[in-house]
C-alpha cells in the first residue's frame, strides 16, 4: 500500500518554471504535463497521450498555440485536455481526452491536487504569501531527492542535526543544546516546534546576510503543514531583543525559510527550498551569499538522506529505531501523515494518468 497521502495539495513547480514551453513533473508517481495558454493560464493533465502513451511532453511533442500535438502520430488536445483532432478521420473519439489535474498559482508556487479531483478545495491550501510579496525579498531553487518524502520530513522537523551536519554554515552548538517545545493543532492539520536560544552563537549563514556579529538571539519556529508545506520561522537579533507588545519587531532580521516537500515516488522527493527575507532586500550580493549557503545546506541534507534511504533497503525487516526529545515534532509529523495516507481512499490512478 503507498505511504504517499493522496487527496492532497503538492507544490508541482515554481510559477516562473512554467511558460510557453511543455513542462513535466512526476508528483507521487503521476507524470503530469504543465504549461501556460497565450492567455497566461497554466494548465495540467496527465503526460501521456491517450493513442499510444507517447508523453507529450517530449520532443518532438510540441506546443501550437493552445494546443499539444503529440510527437507520435499527432493526436492533438486543446488547453481543457481534449483531444481536437487524430489523423486520418475526422472524427475524434468521445473519450479521447487527458486526465486533468486541479491546479492554483498562489504565492509563487503551482499547487497540483492528487487524489479525487472533487475534493479539491483550494482554500485548503496554505499560505506563504511573503514569497510573493514586494516587502520580501527570496531566493529559491529544488533539489531531487533519492529518498523517501518522510526523511526530509524528519530531518526539517528536527533541527539540533544543525549544529552536525550543518556546523559552519548553519548549525552552532545552541541548536542541539536547546530544548524544544512542540504543539499540534490537529483541527488545523499543523505541527508547530519552537527553539528559542537567548543568547547564542551567529552562524556565518546570519553573519554574512545581517551584518550582525558576536551573540545573537536566535528564534526558531516551524509551522508544518502536512503533506507538503514547511515554513521555518527565524527570528536573529541582538541578545536582549523581543519583538514590541504590538508585534513589530524593529530591531530583528526576519527569515522564512520555507520548504515544499513533494513526493516523486515512493522513494523519491522534490525538495523545493526558498529563503525569504525582510532586510537587504536589494543587496544582490546578499541574494548570491544565501542562494549558494542555503543550497550548499540543502545538499548536505540530500546527501545524507539519499544514504538512509540506501540503509534502510538493506535492513532487515522490523527494525527499530530510537526516538528521543529532539523527535517528538518528527513523530507528531509522521501520525499526521499516516492518517491522512489511511483516511484517503487508495483508488490506482486512472488509466489515462
Ligand atoms: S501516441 Fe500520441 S498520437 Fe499516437
Ligand atoms: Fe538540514
Amino acid at each position: 500500500m503507498s505511504s504517499l497521502p493522496r487527496d492532497q495539495w503538492y507544490v508541482a513547480a515554481y510559477t516562473a518554471e512554467i511558460g510557453r514551453e511543455l513542462f513535466s513533473r512526476t508528483i507521487c508517481g503521476e507524470p503530469i504535463l504543465f504549461w501556460r495558454t497565450e492567455a497566461g493560464e497554466v494548465t495540467a493533465h496527465a503526460d501521456r497521450c491517450v493513442h499510444r502513451r507517447f508523453p507529450l511532453s517530449r520532443a518532438p511533442s510540441r506546443l501550437v498555440g493552445d494546443t499539444v500535438v503529440c510527437g507520435y502520430h499527432g493526436f492533438t488536445y486543446g488547453a481543457d485536455g481534449k483531444c481536437v483532432a487524430v489523423p486520418g478521420q475526422a472524427r475524434v473519439p468521445r473519450t479521447a481526452r487527458l486526465a486533468p489535474y486541479p491546479v492554483v498559482e498562489q504565492d509563487s508556487l503551482v499547487w497540483v491536487w492528487i487524489g479525487d479531483p472533487a475534493g479539491a478545495d483550494p482554500a485548503r491550501i496554505p499560505r506563504a504569501s511573503y514569497l510573493d510579496d514586494p516587502a520580501w525579498t527570496t531566493v529559491r531553487g529544488m533539489e531531487p531527492l533519492a529518498a523517501r518524502f518522510s526523511l526530509l520530513v524528519d530531518n526539517l522537523l528536527d533541527l539540533s542535526h544543525e549544529t552536525y551536519l550543518h556546523g559552519g554554515y548553519i548549525g552552532t552548538p545552541e541548536v542541539a543544546d536547546t530544548p524544544i517545545s512542540t504543539e499540534v493543532d490537529d483541527d488545523a492539520g499543523i505541527v508547530y516546534v519552537s527553539r528559542h536560544m537567548d543568547d547564542a552563537a551567529c552562524p556565518p549563514f546570519y553573519q554574512r546576510s545581517t551584518g550582525l556579529s558576536g551573540r545573537i538571539s536566535r528564534w526558531q519556529d516551524i509551522e508544518y503543514t502536512p503533506p507538503c508545506l514547511y515554513k521555518l520561522h527565524s527570528r536573529i537579533a541582538p541578545v536582549g531583543s523581543v519583538p514590541n507588545p504590538d508585534g513589530s519587531d524593529p530591531d530583528a532580521f526576519h527569515v522564512e525559510v520555507v520548504y515544499a516537500i513533494t513526493p516523486e515516488t515512493e522513494h523519491s522527493t522534490h525538495d523545493f527550498w526558498m529563503v525569504a527575507r525582510d532586510f537587504a532586500l536589494d543587496d544582490a550580493h546578499v541574494s548570491a551569499f544565501l542562494a549558494e549557503q542555503n543550497r550548499t545546506v540543502v545538499l548536505q541534507d540530500v546527501e545524507a538522506l539519499d544514504v538512509l534511504e540506501t540503509v534502510i533497503a538493506t535492513e532487515p525487516p522490523g527494525y527499530q529505531e530510537l526516538s528521543v526529545n529532539i523527535d517528538t515534532g518528527g513523530l507528531a509529523a509522521r501520525r499526521m501523515l499516516a492518517r491522512m495516507a489511511t483516511e484517503a481512499p487508495h483508488t490506482a490512478p486512472a488509466a489515462t494518468r
